[in-house]
């Protein structure tokens, strides 16, 4: 039967390659390129040309399996595995040549995260994780850090791109800044999963994610004991990712909910 353990090695080798690829095309890109959702979401080619690697290596390899990406390239399967693809994850960052941004690759099987990658080109940095065998940072085990009190606690966070989702994102942060060390927006959420996976952030909240922002880093974060879910006991979703070591996830989990993070626009 196939598990993670089985389909890790060709996402890495994908994140990897891609990560190699965007690298190269840094150079050519354009500040004023085209946008998506609203002025402020950018896409490049490389972005396409990432996912089209990506893709192309899968179906090379595996056929029959489901891919949901980003930048367009779902398609159905016939075996209950499915990759999510986020070519650049960071896209703002990688057009302003600020380093934090990266591949996300996720694989599930049956609807369940199995394995996930996450490589950061510029820092060399890729995190792996497969369902039920830890997290890695280059082949080195990581895990969640032990702060227990909210009040110096580091917490990262991200906004989306519509700006009346900004307007309600800088509201809940008027709660939530005063009662915490610092905050950090990193500007990928994929990087802030694996940064509260290695223990860097205590926790990573965000609003409005994409399966494709939040899937490979989940599995990652999870498998380095974080507790990850959104406000309301499921898994993360659009509504909210809160991703944290478990001392700290209920009590920030509170936090969020007494001012709906979670039901806003
Ligand atoms: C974005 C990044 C960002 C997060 C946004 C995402 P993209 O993904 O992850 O950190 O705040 O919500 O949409 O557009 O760079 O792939
Ligand atoms: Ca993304
Ligand atoms: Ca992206």
């Amino acid at each position: 039967m196939t598990d993670g353990a089985e389909l890790l090695p060709l996402a890495r080798e994908l994140a990897l390659e891609a990560g190699e690829l965007i690298e190269r095309m840094r150079d050519g890109v354009d500040l004023a390129g085209e946008t998506k959702s609203s002025v402020a979401d950018v896409v490049t080619d490389a972005d396409r040309a990432a996912d089209q690697l990506i893709v192309d290596g899968v179906l090379r390899h595996r056929p029959d399996e489901a891919i949901l990406g980003e930048e367009g390239s779902g398609r159905d399967g016939s075996t209950g595995i499915r990759w999510i693809i986020d070519p650049i994850d960071g896209t703002t960052n990688y057009v302003y040549d600020i380093g934090a941004y990266s591949v996300s690759i996720a694989v599930e099987i049956d609807g369940e995260l199995v394995a996930g990658v996450v490589n950061e080109p510029r820092g060399e940095r890729c995190y792996t994780a497969v369902a039920g065998g830890g997290a890695e940072k280059n082949g080195h085990p990581i895990t969640v850090s032990q702060v227990d009190d909210l009040a110096v606690s580091l917490v990262a966070t991200g906004f989306g791109y519509l700006p009346e989702r900004r307007a309600g994102q800088a509201e809940v942060l008027t709660t939530v800044l005063p009662r915490i060390r610092d905050i950090r927006r990193f500007g990928s959420a994929a990087l802030d999963l694996c940064l509260v996976a290695e223990g860097v952030v205590d926790a990573y909240y965000e609003k409005g994610l994409n399966p494709w922002d939040l899937a490979a880093g989940t599995v990652i974060a999870r498998e380095a004991g974080a507790t990850v879910g959104n406000l309301r006991g499921g898994p993360p979703d659009a509504d909210l990712t809160l991703a944290a070591n478990p001392r700290l996830f209920d009590t920030l989990g509170d936090l969020l909910r007494s001012v709906e993070a979670d039901r806003r626009p």
